[in-house]
């Protein structure tokens, strides 16, 4: 059984590894941090620690929230668990926040299509979320100014929720 300290360690660790979540900032301290201020959703496994994750990553302002680091064991993928986050998750903001999804992960752009989230076009992305709050620096895009070129070739989409 993996004891309590242990588990974020071991989250951050399976979520660094994941070529399609944003790692450095999925530390274990960022985890624990936005899981104890009700930002995050975990579900607990006795044996594995922690199988499955999402956070609301906070922006500069309050009411906007970054949808980030969706993950589940791969193990236990393609039942749903995926879509269970997503509405536990979504339950944690006020219903008038915003809340925004920066994504190239196939299967997560089928998860918010199905939960009836928008994609902006590129050029919408500045008017809908500032760049400043959506696309600073990345692990795609370390300068910090816009990464639309990215966005161009299909490889990040922006998702709002409706
Ligand atoms: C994305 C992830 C969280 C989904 O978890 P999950 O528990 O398998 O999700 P669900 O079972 O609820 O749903 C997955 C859906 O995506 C679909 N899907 C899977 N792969 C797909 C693909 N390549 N293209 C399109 N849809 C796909 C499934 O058919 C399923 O659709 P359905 O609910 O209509 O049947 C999981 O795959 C994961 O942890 N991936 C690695 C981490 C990652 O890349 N995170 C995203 C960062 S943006």
């Amino acid at each position: 059984m993996i004891d309590q300290a242990s588990v974020w360690e071991d989250l951050s660790r399976r979520l660094q590894a994941e070529p399609m979540i944003m790692g450095e900032r999925n530390t274990p301290e960022n985890l624990q941090n936005l899981y104890l201020q009700n930002r995050a959703i975990a579900q607990f496994d006795g044996q594995k620690g922690i199988i499955a994750f999402v956070a609301l990553w906070p922006t500069r302002v309050a009411a906007i929230h970054e949808f980030g680091s969706i993950w589940v064991d791969s193990e236990r993928r393609g039942h749903k668990l995926g879509s269970w986050l997503m509405d536990k998750v979504i339950a944690l903001a006020q219903p008038a926040d915003v809340i925004f999804l920066i994504t190239k992960n196939p299967a997560v752009i089928h998860l918010v299509e199905k939960h009836g989230w928008m994609e902006a076009g590129v050029s919408d992305w500045d008017r809908i979320i500032p760049l400043r709050l959506s696309c600073g620096p990345c692990d795609f895009q370390q300068e910090s100014k816009p990464c639309a070129k990215q966005a161009k070739r299909g490889e990040c989409s922006l998702f709002i929720r409706r």
